[in-house]
C-alpha cells in the first residue's frame, strides 16, 4: 500500500490552513509578501524554527516562555507548538504511564489553551518570532476533541465474504448484515485459489453487483451457474467508523484497549473537551470542519486570537498517520469514483479492500485479484486517484 500512503500524504496537505489571513506567509517559495532579509541577517520568516513538543498541559508556563526566549536568543525564527502526550497513548510500540490527569491536562482543554498555547504565543510575540501550530494532538495531529459519535469522524469499509460452491445457491442473510450502512454486495467466480499470501484470482467477467437484490431485512437469494472455477464469493461491504483516537481519553487509560496505564488517577471527563481527541474524516469537507470548528471556537480565541494576525504562521498536520483497518474510505467515494472514472467501483471492492493499511490496527482480509493482464491493478489505481482527489478544501486563501 506504499503508493496509497503517498497519495494520502498529498491529499492531506491540501487542507493544512484552517484559517486564512491576508498576509502571505508561505516561506517555502519566493513570496513577494514576506520579507526575506539578507544572507547575513535573514528575516524571521526564513530563519530555522523549532518543533516544540510539550509533554502535556501540566508543564510550567514560565518554562515554556523561557524555552521560546532561549530559541530566539539562538537565532530561531519561530516555533511549531505540538502536544506530545506519549504519542497519544495509542501506539502499542510506546506503552507508557500517563503521568498526569488527562481529563484536566489533555490537548485542546482550557488548561492547554491558557497555560501552554497562549503563553507560547505571547512569548513568540515578545521575542519577535512567529508560531506554527500542529493541527491536532499526538504523533500526527490528525485528531482534535470532538463528540465521540460525531458523524464526521474517520470512516472505514468493512468487508464480509461467504463462499458458495459452483452451481450452488445462497438464500439467507447477507454476511455482516447490521454492521453498518450497506455500501454494496457483489459476487464473483474464483478461478484459482490463493496459495500462501497470494491473492485468489476472480474471473473479471463474472463480477456482478447484487446490492439491489438485498431486501430491507438483509435477505438475499442467489443461484450460481456451473462454471470452471473453484467457488463463488458473495461479498458485502459496510460503512463503519474507525473511532481512532489521536489522544486516548481518560476513561480509555487502564481499559486494556490501550497500552497506556495511569500513573495518577484519571478524572471523569466533564465534557468531550476533556475526553481525548478523535481522528476526523480526512476525505470530506465535514471532516475538515471538525478541526476548523474546534480551533475557531476554542483555540483561536483570547490572547491567541488577539495576536494571531501578527505572529500566527502555519497550522498544519504534522504527520499523516491515521489508519483505517480495511481501506481509506468515505461516504461519497463511490459517487466521486463514478464521476472520475466513468464506472462503478462497487463490483471491484473485493480487489480494493485489502486490509493492512498501516502499521497500527492492521487486519488481514482475504486478498483477491482479477484475471485481467494487470491483475486488476488499474482499478486499484483508479481508487487511489479518487482518494487523492476527493479532498476539496472549502476555504480559498487569497494570498
Ligand atoms: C450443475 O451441474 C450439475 C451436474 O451436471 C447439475 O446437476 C446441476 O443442475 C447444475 N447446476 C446448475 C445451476 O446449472
Ligand atoms: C429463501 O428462503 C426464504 C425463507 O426461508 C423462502 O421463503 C424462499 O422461498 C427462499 N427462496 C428460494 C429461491 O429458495
Ligand atoms: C468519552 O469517551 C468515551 C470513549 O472512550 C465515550 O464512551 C464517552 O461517552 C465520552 N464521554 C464524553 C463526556 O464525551
Amino acid at each position: 500500500m506504499a503508493r496509497s500512503s503517498y497519495a494520502l500524504a498529498a491529499a492531506a496537505v491540501l487542507f493544512v490552513l484552517p484559517f486564512c489571513h491576508g498576509r502571505g506567509t508561505n516561506d517555502q517559495v519566493n513570496n513577494p509578501n514576506i520579507p526575506y532579509g539578507s544572507f547575513n541577517n535573514p528575516s524571521t520568516y526564513v530563519r530555522p524554527k523549532w518543533r516544540y513538543w510539550i509533554p502535556d498541559a501540566s508543564v510550567d508556563p514560565a518554562g515554556v516562555a523561557n524555552d521560546v526566549a532561549e530559541a530566539a536568543a539562538q537565532g530561531a525564527g519561530g516555533m511549531e507548538l505540538f502536544g506530545y502526550y506519549l504519542y497519544g497513548g495509542t501506539n502499542p510500540a510506546y506503552p507508557a504511564y500517563v503521568p498526569t490527569d488527562w481529563a484536566v491536562y489533555g490537548w485542546g482543554t482550557d488548561v492547554w489553551k491558557t497555560n501552554i498555547q497562549d503563553t507560547a504565543v505571547q512569548a513568540v510575540n515578545a521575542n519577535n518570532m512567529i508560531i506554527d501550530f500542529a493541527l491536532g494532538v499526538g504523533f500526527g495531529g490528525a485528531g482534535v476533541p470532538s463528540q465521540y459519535d460525531d458523524v464526521n469522524l474517520e470512516r472505514d469499509i468493512q468487508p464480509f465474504y461467504v463462499n458458495v460452491p459452483v452451481g450452488g445457491s445462497f438464500n439467507g442473510t447477507l454476511p455482516g448484515w447490521g454492521t453498518g450502512p450497506l455500501i454494496s454486495a457483489s459476487t464473483g467466480l474464483v478461478i484459482s485459489g490463493g496459495v500462501g499470501n497470494a491473492a485468489s484470482v476472480l474471473s473479471t467477467s463474472s463480477l456482478t453487483e447484487v446490492t439491489h437484490q438485498v431486501n430491507a431485512q438483509g435477505q438475499i437469494s442467489l443461484s450460481f451457474p456451473n462454471a470452471t472455477g473453484t467457488h463463488y464469493i458473495l461479498a458485502a461491504f459496510y460503512l463503519i467508523f474507525t473511532h481512532q483516537r489521536e489522544q486516548v481519553g481518560p476513561l480509555d487509560i487502564n481499559s486494556n484497549t490501550f497500552p497506556a496505564k495511569a500513573g495518577v488517577p484519571q478524572s471523569q471527563p466533564a465534557s468531550f473537551r476533556n475526553n481525548g481527541s478523535n481522528v476526523w474524516d480526512h476525505f470530506t469537507v465535514g471532516g475538515a470542519q471538525v478541526a476548523i470548528n474546534y480551533w475557531n471556537k476554542y483555540l483561536f480565541t483570547g490572547t491567541t486570537g488577539k495576536l494571531l494576525k501578527k505572529v500566527g504562521n502555519y497550522v498544519w498536520e504534522d504527520s499523516i498517520e491515521f489508519f483505517p483497518r480495511y481501506a481509506w474510505w468515505t461516504t461519497e467515494l463511490p459517487k466521486v469514483f463514478q464521476q472520475e472514472h466513468g464506472y462503478s467501483i462497487n463490483k471491484y471492492l473485493p480487489i480494493i479492500v485489502r486490509g493492512r493499511v498501516g502499521f497500527v490496527n492492521s487486519v488481514t482480509v482475504p486478498l483477491y485479484s482479477t484475471d485481467q493482464a494487470d491483475a486488476g491493478l488499474s482499478h486499484l489505481e483508479d481508487y487511489r486517484q479518487t482518494v487523492l482527489h476527493i479532498v476539496q478544501y472549502p476555504i480559498q486563501c487569497g494570498y
